[in-house]
């Protein structure tokens, strides 16, 4: 065996069996994304033209697998060739960082017993966040950003059975699995109300709830990052943000928007962000990504809706202020975000590789 899959690497995080994993792009992509606890040596340039000594100084302990991390998996080979001529036991990652934006890893929000219980579900590859619901024999999924199988095995794990389905937005910087999710899960699709996708759905509206015996869903209709924006509040207890409010930031409000189109936008999200900030501040707030790499250290990302205040210093803003620093400060666009949203509007996955088109870090918060 020279080299592994992202699957079997994933399971192995997860079960913190002993790996080394040996990064050997450039600095800046290591910098973009990278998989956590992994090393790093700038060794891209010198594989390439293979260089014997690209990896001479390198220390690795020789009692565990390394594994070598490049963009798609080619340089990545060249280097596990030299360490298995070192006598380490080295394996490739077959597809690099590309095939490694569908890894993922759980962590479950700490509630009262007697609450529904929360799975986030992160996709560490990429910053998605996600969430599975249950309590009874039920449960519902936020923002399906992985294989539907992946729910449906979760699900299964807990004994539940996956009803419903909820988007929080028309997304742009990754392909949306809730409609293929609802299909497989014969379960019931919720988006928020809006004329742009061309599937059936049930609209969701400001105020609607979606109750079960042991859980109730609330839609608070958060325009601003896009203007069908809708947040879910559980319980009264709970909040799944999506891409309006993050730990240390807010959505961006600018994707297919022109300038004064963007203007409006963040106008809508002031309002939006100041009608969030009016829920007790104990609320745990839970995103729908995460700028950095997700340790699989089952640690939940949340935040309660104090301590965002307390971090988020543009929330204090006045509306005109709020305005013009989130117009100033918007990062660089997603790669391919315009393919994703039109393929999302249509409510198509296809079924090639979506790896690549999915490529790069979420940038849907301001910076
Ligand atoms: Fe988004």
């Amino acid at each position: 065996m020279t080299s592994i899959a992202v699957d079997t690497l994933r399971g192995w995080l997860e079960e913190q069996q002993p790996v080394t994993i040996l990064d050997v792009r450039s600095t800046q992509d290591y910098a973009e994304w990278c998989i956590p606890g992994s090393i790093h040596v700038d060794a891209y340039d010198a594989l390439k033209a293979h260089d014997p000594a690209a990896l001479a100084g390198v220390e690795l302990p020789a009692d565990q697998p390394v594994v070598t991390v490049c963009g798609v998996g080619r340089t990545s080979q060249i280097a596990a060739e030299q360490l298995q001529a070192r006598g380490l036991r080295a394996l490739s990652l077959e597809g690099g960082m590309q095939a490694w934006s569908l890894a993922w890893n759980t962590a479950e929000v700490p509630l009262h017993e007697n609450m529904a219980r929360v799975i986030q579900v992160r996709r560490t590859g990429k910053g998605c966040l996600s969430y599975l619901i249950g309590a009874g024999e039920e449960a519902l999924v936020i923002d399906a950003c992985l294989n539907p199988q992946v729910y449906l095995d979760l699900a299964k794990s807990q004994g539940w059975q996956i009803t419903s389905v909820f988007d929080t937005h028309i997304h742009a910087d990754h392909l949306s699995r809730s409609r293929r999710l609802a299909e497989h899960s014969g379960s019931m699709l919720f988006l928020p109300e809006q004329q742009r996708v061309s599937f059936p759905f049930t609209a969701i509206r400001d105020g609607n709830t979606r109750a079960s015996t042991s859980m109730m869903l609330t839609a608070l209709h958060t325009p601003g990052h896009t203007a069908e924006s809708t947040c879910y509040l559980l319980d009264n207890a709970l909040l799944f943000s999506g891409d309006t409010l993050f730990p240390t930031s807010v959505g961006r409000p600018d994707l297919e928007a022109n300038e004064e189109q963007a203007r409006g936008r963040a106008t809508a999200l002031y309002h939006s962000l100041h009608k969030l900030l009016a829920l007790p501040a104990e609320t745990l707030v839970l995103p729908g990504h995460t700028g950095t790499p997700v340790p699989f250290d089952g640690v939940p990302i949340v935040s309660t809706l104090a301590e965002i205040d307390a971090q988020v210093g543009i929330l204090h803003a006045t509306r005109a202020t709020f305005v013009q620093m989130t117009l100033a400060r918007i990062p660089p666009t997603p790669p391919n975000y315009q393919r994703i949203i039109r393929l999302n509007e249509a409510g198509m996955l296809p079924d090639s590789d979506l790896t690549e088109l999915e490529a790069g870090a979420n940038r849907c918060a301001i910076s």
